[in-house]
């Protein structure tokens, strides 16, 4: 893909080269992004973090990406307190917010709406999570974890864990991973079972992957197991939420037992589907995975901006 310009929207614009661009860009951010120096590579530019929906990680590793290669950055942080409130339109919202900022990163609760906003902008709009479709940021700096911890992303198992239904991590991580010849093990209970379209498009590209409610037996096979927050924002009926809650725990104990070499990971925040004692474990990357993703979105941020480190 041509980067310079683009909107960031989903998992489906990147082929292997794309990927390959990102993580090898994000490796040269590094030193910026570690808090070692101090960058000027995205001085002059300001960038608009419009987010509709809770975030802690996503927002300030944007911001701090930005704000560490010398950009500047405006916010809007909750849909109280936006126009969207009285009624106006993503795409007015995104005519006019090309007036100020040179980049958009945006999260909103429903699916579809970040392409929407892009639609009015002729800024490039980087999509950080529209409801349960995609999160393809997420996505780069979960590859690149995977890479950092595995040393390669070609043929390995992954087994993807709890709200497959409706967690838009793994909706855009499983696709990426398509292009590195990825076995997935989808585990979840039958009623978050990974959306048929995504089953779909898996197949079309000869990947193999398997469903399954059994966690133990998916941890012995996995490289990665991904574990994933159920969605309880996203349940009409609260009573569903309640029935998953506590479905999938991960312990210390059954890692030890099933796999010492597992790589776990997680988007965070993690609720209670990871006992805190798992965090020692020499394969719990999922802080590790937050570092990273500020290098990442250095990198996508340089990219879409036109600017190579
Ligand atoms: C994820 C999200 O917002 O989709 N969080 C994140 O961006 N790191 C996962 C989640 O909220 O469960």
């Amino acid at each position: 893909m041509e980067f310079k310009g683009a909107d960031i929207l989903s998992a489906k614009q990147f082929n292997r080269g794309d990927i390959e661009t990102v993580l090898k860009t994000a490796a040269k951010m590094e030193p910026f992004a570690s808090k070692k120096k101090w960058g000027d590579l995205l001085q002059g530019k300001l960038m608009a973090s419009l987010f509709y929906e809770p975030s802690t990680r996503t927002r300030l590793s944007f911001e701090t990406a930005m704000n560490r290669l010398g950009g500047r950055v405006i916010s809007s942080v909750g849909m109280q307190f936006s126009s969207l409130t009285k009624g106006e339109t993503l795409y007015d919202t995104g005519r006019v917010i090309e007036n100020f900022a040179d980049v958009v990163v945006m999260r909103h609760p429903d699916d579809g709406s970040v392409e929407k906003l892009a639609r009015g902008t002729n800024v490039p709009v980087i999509n950080a999570g529209d409801g349960a479709n995609e999160h393809p940021t997420q996505s780069l700096l979960d590859l690149y974890t995977i890479q950092k911890e595995l040393g390669q992303l070609d043929g390995l198992t992954i087994a993807m864990v709890g709200d497959l239904k409706f967690g838009r991590t793994v909706h855009s991580l499983s696709q990426m991973l398509s292009h590195f010849g990825a076995e997935f093990i989808f585990v979840s209970p039958p009623e978050l079972k990974m959306p048929e379209s995504i089953c779909r498009l898996l197949k079309e590209k000869n990947i193999t992957y398997r469903e399954t409610t059994d966690m133990a037996e998916a941890m012995k096979q996995a490289n990665v197991l991904y574990m994933t927050r159920i969605q309880q924002e996203r349940f009409e009926d609260p009573k569903e939420y309640e029935k998953h809650k506590g479905g999938y725990i991960l312990t210390r104990e059954l890692v030890e037992e099933k796999n010492p070499k597992l790589v776990i990971m997680h988007p965070l925040p993690r609720i209670w589907e990871i006992t805190a004692d798992t965090d020692d474990v020499p394969g719990a990357a999922y802080f590790r995975q937050v570092a990273n993703g500020v290098a990442v979105r250095m990198a996508v941020l340089a990219l879409v901006l036109g600017k190579s480190p």
